[in-house]
């Protein structure tokens, strides 16, 4: 099974969150490969079975000019039979933007035609115990349901 992981990330939470994650499905046999969403086209997404966007909120929830990009181009992607799932690094003293860009990722890719294979993983600034705990049992859940 192939999983393609995109991140974005400014100050490495989401980098963690991402490197976290290609281990854990590596570990389960998972071909997988991760790249940053500025070197990244969305269309990559079309060789992989699971298709994995973890992603920063910044500037009250309004997409910076690297997410937009890549979001033009998932819009015009069909993903239909493929996997998703996203995440994220925020920070709940933003209120209702928490973690808004990847709850904007989460329905392009609904919209792609993609089937969600587990519920986001939001978490708050650099991954703690429980974090890991929550990363784990996401990349056990895809594992369960794909490898
Ligand atoms: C200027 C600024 C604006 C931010 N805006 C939001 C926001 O709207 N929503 C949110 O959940 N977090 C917000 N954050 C918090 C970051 O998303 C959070 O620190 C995240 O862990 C950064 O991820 P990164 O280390 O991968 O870049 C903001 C942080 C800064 C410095």
């Amino acid at each position: 099974m192939k999983a393609k992981i995109v991140y974005a990330s400014m100050t490495g939470n989401d980098e963690d969150m991402a490197d976290m994650l290609e281990e854990d499905l590596q570990d389960y046999g998972f071909d997988v490969d991760s790249s940053d969403v500025s070197f990244t086209d969305a269309t990559d997404y079309e060789d992989a079975d699971l298709c994995i966007f973890i992603t920063y909120t910044y500037g009250e929830g309004k997409m910076t000019d690297e997410l937009v990009d890549f979001y033009e181009q998932l819009k015009e992607l069909d993903l239909s039979g493929k996997y998703f799932a996203v995440m994220g690094s925020g920070d709940r003293t933003y209120g209702e933007h928490f973690c808004e860009n990847v709850f904007d990722y989460q329905k392009a890719f609904i919209a792609c035609g993609a089937k969600e294979i587990t519920a986001p993983v939001t978490i708050e600034n650099a991954p703690d115990e429980d974090d890991i705990d929550a990363i784990d049992n996401a990349a056990k859940e895809m594992n369960e349901k794909l490898g």
